[in-house]
């Protein structure tokens, strides 16, 4: 049985004081909240975001982080400095950082690779662009991106590893996939996983949705088989939103 697993992705959004302001709301309203949550603020907030979040049921999570442990690599953050701060878990792949900041599959996996090394938590995220999905190549790209985001990975650091599928197309454009197109990519990434590391472990990993999650749409993502929580953007920047997502019916 997969618990599910909420998280909130909040960009490049919040000083420290609005960053406070919502980790203090959202500890406070998901105190009794069932399922596995987690926020991931701007490195500028992350150390105040802990600190209130500290003994709550809300991980902390980072956006993105570099592929080398440290050195000579100005404006990059490393996995030291995350643990540092208390982070558990770094989203890595994100659409943004592949679309926008050009990171590539070899670049992503190495940054995989060094997180687990450090026992942090990966969200890997994989998804294809609309023109992609058109060209009917959606699960042809979501499987090249989990191959080669986890080459390397051991079965045994499985369990630290989430998928979050977020088809580009629906990220930030209020376009949803339906809940029975996104449910067709969780259960084939689901398959690739089992081609990878065996059944077993294909039935216990996690694969959140991403792409225009809302309070309307939630339950209904989260009813399908194989869609095991949700990875929020917009709707993760209001507790008046986020909360009922996380605390869907
Ligand atoms: P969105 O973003 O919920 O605003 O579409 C999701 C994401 O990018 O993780």
């Amino acid at each position: 049985m997969r618990n599910y697993y909420i998280a909130g992705n909040w960009k490049m959004h919040k000083t420290r004081a609005e960053a406070a302001e919502l980790a203090k709301a959202l500890a406070a309203q998901l105190k009794d909240g069932k399922h596995k949550y987690l926020v991931a603020p701007s490195f500028t907030a992350l150390e105040t975001v802990g600190a209130i979040i500290k003994g709550a049921n809300i991980r902390l999570g980072a956006q993105n982080m570099a592929a080398e442990e440290m050195g000579a690599h100005t404006g990059e953050v490393s996995v030291l400095q995350l643990k540092d701060l208390g982070v558990q878990t770094v989203i890595l792949g994100h659409s943004e950082r592949r679309h926008v900041y050009k990171e590539d599959d070899a670049l992503i996996n190495r940054k995989v690779k060094l997180a687990l090394k450090h026992g942090l938590e990966v969200i890997l995220c994989i998804g294809e662009l609309l023109e992609e999905r058109e060209a009917g190549k959606a699960e042809q790209i979501c499987e090249t991106q989990t191959v080669k985001g986890l080459e390397g990975v051991a079965a045994t650091d499985l369990a630290n590893i989430v998928i979050a599928y977020e088809p580009v197309w629906a990220i930030g454009t209020g376009k949803t996939a339906t809940p029975e197109d996104a449910d067709a990519i969780h259960a084939y990434v689901r398959k690739v996983i089992g081609k990878l590391y065996g059944a077993a472990e294909a039935e216990k990993i996690i694969i959140q949705y991403g792409g225009s999650v809302k309070p309307e749409n939630a339950s209904l993502l989260m009813a399908k088989e194989n869609i095991d929580g949700a990875l929020v953007g917009g709707a993760a920047l209001k507790p008046e939103t986020f909360v009922p997502i996380a605390k869907f019916a």
